[in-house]
């Protein structure tokens, strides 16, 4: 299996699940709780740390058909289709290689009608402090006030390059690099649902290569012993180990 489907296999679906980001997702179920969600929020921190993973939790939370206590179920047709990315009223947009106006006036167009399936439409920005000065001052407006069918999740790893304009509109979120200790478990049981044998030395090592970022990637290589398949097929999981390498 490699890097890329293990890191999507063991993304987060529900708060809950979210590591070392308890001062945010903590907060987040409290407002859905309560009914009182903010309409723009603004995730900053550093790459791998879940701000998009959040950002598809509050997206399914703000739309799922039958959650009662604000965590979404993760199986009912809203929360799927966010998941699966076919939920045409969830759209996350790339704010680097959609920094003009031009792709900002669209989409201050487009929240305008309705949402065609779910309950709310849900706008993700990333990247978003690569907009350039006249696509922040065109989304400002419709940041204060959207429509009532609209939330924004704005998300960057840069957050001292956005206007305070901008700053001072959204629910700021800031995710952090995760304790080493928390990120060693994580990874340990990841490691264990796919029944692969790792010592707590080559764990330490993937934990400081990864910097504190949840998406760590698995440097190993089928040479290498610290990691050996558990069940008895040797050699079908030695290979599945050997992929994990990218
Ligand atoms: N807090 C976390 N808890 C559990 N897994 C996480 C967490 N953060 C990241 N991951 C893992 O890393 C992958 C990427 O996470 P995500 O896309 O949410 O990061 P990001 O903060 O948006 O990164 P980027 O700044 O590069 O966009 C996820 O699919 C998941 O496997
Ligand atoms: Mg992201
Ligand atoms: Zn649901």
């Amino acid at each position: 299996m490699s890097y890329l489907v293990l890191a999507r296999k063991y993304r987060p679906t529900t708060f809950s699940e979210v590591v070392g980001q308890d001062h945010v997702t903590r907060t987040l179920a409290n407002a859905f709780v309560s009914g009182r969600v903010h309409h723009a929020f603004l995730f900053c921190g550093p790459r791998g740390c879940g701000k998009t993973s959040v950002a598809r939790i509050v997206g399914k939370a703000l739309n799922c058909l039958v959650s009662t206590d604000g965590a979404p179920c993760g199986t009912c047709e809203a929360c799927v289709s966010i998941q699966n990315g076919s939920a045409p009223d969830y759209q996350e947009m790339d704010g680097a290689s959609n920094r003009g106006i031009d792709a900002i006036r669209e989409l201050t167009e487009a929240v305008r009608y309705q949402p065609a399936m779910l309950k709310k439409k849900v706008y993700v920005i990333d990247e978003v402090h690569m907009l350039t000065t006249e696509a922040f001052n065109a989304l400002l407006k419709t940041l204060e006030e959207p429509p009532p069918h609209v939330t924004f999740v704005l998300a960057t790893t840069e957050p001292h390059k956005l206007p305070n304009t901008i700053l001072s509109r959204c629910q700021r979120y800031d995710f952090k690099l995760v304790p080493t200790s928390r990120l060693a478990q994580h990874l340990t049981s990841i490691f264990k649902k796919e029944e692969l044998g790792i010592d707590a030395g080559a764990i330490g090592l993937l934990v400081r290569e990864s910097g504190g970022s949840v998406r760590a990637r698995c440097p190993i290589r089928s040479s290498r012993t610290s990691v050996t398949p558990r069940s008895p097929s040797n050699t079908s999981r030695k290979s599945s180990a050997s992929r994990i390498a990218r």
